[in-house]
């Protein structure tokens, strides 16, 4: 595959000799099959809300790389994943979410066990050569972190613990309660751009000052930074002191009382955690092609912040919607110049860029990894 997509050509080197990847990684299809298969199929992807599977028979359903998957509750309690995806022809064990006693195939009604094994083949008598007890959805591994389930399609992949890191220490030490929070609004925007040009984007401040001078005027845009770990980085955003009403503020920053005290993470490859003591959003980036984009904000939160204080919590979401407006368009002015022959690679801030750089070279080791190259 590294010969084929011509990856050999690039190698990101350290951040003050780096140069950017090079402009046909953002363009060619061919990029975004080998990403599906070697990134989104090996990482951790969100799957969706922990409370719609809180019950035994609890369903939900999602994609990953490409895969439809279904996550059901056991009576066990257990959480487990499958490819929804029945052994008979192919149709789908389950569609959207609800709760059932099993898993009944919409196409001619095989039934599976909310253990993924068949329980009930119909009409299926006479049949030669085949074991029904032999016959069971294939598995997905799964972690549940309140309030959110994510799912990997590569049993091999580092454990979603070893992803995050550092993450849940600091959230704890925070004292946020985020397995209180409770889904409170989702907003989908499309980016008609490829997906690594809208993280390449959340990954830097660098360019707050030019595209948001809103969200400038209230940052402390000197101490910005960007600490890179192995799979996730962590941006430090802190307040100018005293600056603006919660209208003046980033998608980031909903809390609008007192001390401000948040944590904003983005995990490899399309996922930002933006955690504050009483509230969650929740970004994912999801390419739809190799030059659309999904990205979906939802917001988590208290029970309580949710009831009382509704009104500061819409405000923060309308600001959010006006800066994701501005990062769209700046991304979307982008992807049309990458197509342009007057650029092919860029170079990378020192100070302002090793977000970036962490990304391109995590996109890079995926891609040039073999299947047996340890991650
Ligand atoms: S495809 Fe599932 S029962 Fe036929
Ligand atoms: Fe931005």
């Amino acid at each position: 595959m590294t010969t084929l997509l011509g990856l050999d050509d690039y190698s990101p080197s350290e951040l003050a000799r780096a140069k950017t990847l090079p402009s046909r990684w953002y363009l060619d299809p061919a990029f975004l099959d080998a990403e599906q298969e070697r990134i989104f199929s090996r990482t951790w992807q969100w799957l969706g809300a922990s409370a719609e599977v809180t019950n035994p028979g609890d369903f939900m359903t999602g994609g990953v790389g490409g895969e439809p998957l279904v996550a059901v509750r056991g009576n066990d309690e257990v959480l487990r994943g499958f490819y929804n995806v029945c052994k008979h022809r192919a149709g789908p064990v389950a569609v959207g979410h609800g709760n059932a006693p099993a898993l009944l195939c919409r196409y001619h009604g095989w039934t599976y066990g909310l253990d993924g094994c068949l329980r009930r083949a119909r009409e299926f008598e006479g049949v030669e050569d085949w074991d029904p007890a032999t016959v069971a959805l294939d598995p997905v591994t799964l972690a549940e972190w309140a309030p959110l389930v994510f799912a990997n399609l590569d049993a091999t992949a580092p454990a979603w613990s070893e992803v995050l890191g550092e993450i849940p220490t600091e959230i704890a030490e925070a004292g946020f309660d985020l397995g209180s929070m409770v889904s409170i609004e989702r907003r989908d925007y499309t980016v008609n751009a490829n997906w690594k040009v809208y993280v390449d984007n959340y990954l830097e401040g660098y360019h707050i000052p030019i595209a948001h001078p809103g969200l400038y005027r209230t940052i402390d845009y000197a101490a910005y930074l960007v600490e890179t770990r192995r799979f996730h980085s962590r941006q430090h955003a802190p307040f100018r002191p005293g600056a603006g009403s919660v209208g003046d503020r980033d998608r980031r920053y909903l809390r609008t009382d007192g001390e401000e005290q948040a944590l904003y993470y983005w995990v490899f490859p399309n996922l930002m955690l933006n955690l504050y003591p009483d509230n969650l959003q929740l970004n994912v980036v999801l390419p739809i092609d190799h030059d659309h984009t999904l990205t979906i904000f939802e917001w988590f939160a208290l029970p309580d912040l949710a009831r009382e204080r509704r009104e500061a919590v819409d405000e923060a979401i309308s600001f959010s919607d006006q800066i994701q407006k501005e990062d769209i368009e700046v991304c979307e002015w982008v992807q049309e110049r990458l197509g342009s022959r007057a650029y092919d690679t860029g170079r990378f801030s020192v100070a302002r860029e090793n977000g970036v750089h962490h990304f391109h070279r995590l996109v890079h080791e995926y891609l040039c990894a073999d299947d047996k190259t340890p991650r």
